[in-house]
């Protein structure tokens, strides 16, 4: 191992992030991990320097205040015990105020070394896949998204041909996307990839139907027989790479925390799939995966892209998708994701995107009377997604896209710019 490890054992605490992310930010390792964990677990990780209890608002569970094994005490590295203020347990552990105290912890009782970096971390994740895969083979479903994409890159690193990368294009991708997953992961990577077109299955499917949560199922549903023909005629995988990240863990609950919602990695492939998993990002958050995927030398578009729906472009062709519709918003898109690029909106805006509902409008073109549809330009500021506020777009950028839109896009006559925030608005329209 590379890397000091500071283990932190959560004891109902709603900080385990927060604290974690304090010791990285010092240069050392932290992984969060059950309160429960043997003593033997914690050994085997080979590298561990020092134990933080971390207690917190959660730590009684059924009417009981949770506690760690007490042979955790005699592996003989430093465990010093906090709580935050907001604890309701009665026997409280004593509180960490401030950074110095952190500081003194980590780097005089433990010794640990402020080593901790993505090129360490991705020469101990190499280390540990290889040991985990040995000569046998990985499926991943590769969708071009940042932790596909990342993990892609590194499992491509760890175990290179014994890894077989399935991208299924369901029609709905943004302009080029599929084109940039195949140069980068088969023609620079050299990766082994299964490239599947799929479009005309899923827009078969999907042909007349007009119901948006009906859509994001047959899209989904359909993402999952796509993958499970492609892993039926591969022989010999035993593992499946998943590109779980830890807000996903986090998300999913913890044995003092409770749900916020399920999380459904790669498109929520089934579990009877039945292979062993390989989740090498699943200690890392958002920030430090994307550090990780430009380490690992992935282009930085696609690890700076910003959020893509799984149901992709399908929830931006407002009810029933038709091709010329789908046209128009894959085209729009790729004009304001150029023009935002260009003004550097693109390292400003969370997200920005184009929608395409199904009326029309009249209009005129070329001293002609036309009826065509618009397309609705949304650009939006966030933290978590739950609540959104309006991009105030410079004007002169949004008359260059609508000049563009309504120059180059078939069909379209009409631009208009979404001023709604999150809520009442959702982010997406359907
Ligand atoms: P809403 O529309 O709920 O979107 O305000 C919040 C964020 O989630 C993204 N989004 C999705 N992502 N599958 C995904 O992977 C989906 O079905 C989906 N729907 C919305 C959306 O782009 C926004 O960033």
């Amino acid at each position: 191992m590379k890397q000091d490890l500071i283990v932190i054992l959560d004891l109902g605490s709603t900080q385990n992030t927060v604290l974690a992310r304090e010791i990285r930010k010092l240069g050392v390792y932290s992984e969060i991990h059950p309160h429960d964990i043997t003593a033997q677990e914690l050994q085997a990780f080979g590298n561990v320097k020092g134990i933080i209890l971390n207690g917190g608002e959660n730590r009684v569970v059924d009417g009981q205040a949770v506690d760690v094994r007490p042979e955790i005490y005699g592996l003989g590295c430093p465990v010093m015990s906090v709580d935050h203020p907001m604890s309701k347990c009665a026997t409280q552990l004593p509180q960490l105020p401030d950074g110095k105290t952190l500081e003194k912890f980590l780097f005089e009782d433990c010794r640990a070394q402020a080593n901790w970096n993505m090129k360490n971390f991705i020469e101990d994740q190499v280390g540990l896949i290889r040991q985990q895969v040995g000569d046998k083979k990985v499926l991943l479903a590769l969708s071009g998204g940042v932790d596909s994409s990342v993990v892609a890159g590194m499992l491509v690193k760890a175990v290179g041909q014994q890894l077989v990368c399935v991208h299924v294009n369901h029609g709905l991708m943004r302009k080029n996307e599929s084109e940039s997953v195949v140069k980068v992961f088969r023609d620079e990577l050299h990766a082994n990839l299964v490239y599947v077109d799929a479009s005309e299955r899923f827009l078969a499917k999907l042909e007349n139907v007009q119901d948006p949560e009906q859509k994001r199922k047959i899209i989904g549903g359909e993402f999952i027989r796509v993958f499970e023909e492609e892993a039926g005629k591969l022989e010999g995988i035993e593992f499946l790479g998943q590109g779980t990240i830890y807000p996903d863990i986090i998300e999913s609950g913890t044995k003092t925390a409770k749900m916020v919602k399920s999380h459904h990695n790669v498109g929520g492939l089934p579990e009877d799939l039945k292979f062993q998993l390989v989740e090498p990002l699943k200690q890392l958050f958002k920030d430090e995966v994307r550090a990780c995927g430009v380490e690992l030398g992935l282009p930085h578009d696609m690890v700076y892209r910003q959020p893509f729906p799984g149901p992709g472009l399908g929830v931006r062709c407002l009810g029933a998708i038709t091709r010329e519709r789908l046209e128009a918003v894959r085209e729009s898109d790729a004009i304001l994701r150029e023009e935002f690029a260009k003004a550097g909106l693109d390292k400003k805006v969370w997200q920005y995107f184009t929608v395409v509902p199904e009326f029309k409008s009249v209009g005129m073109k070329n001293n002609a009377r036309v009826f065509e549809y618009m397309v609705i330009i949304r650009a939006i500021n966030t933290i978590d997604a739950m609540t959104a506020s309006i991009e105030k777009v410079d004007w002169d950028v949004l008359e260059k896209v609508t000049e563009r839109i309504l120059s180059e896009v078939e069909g379209v006559n009409r631009v208009c710019y979404d001023m709604s925030p999150k809520p009442p608005a959702t982010i997406e329209f359907e």
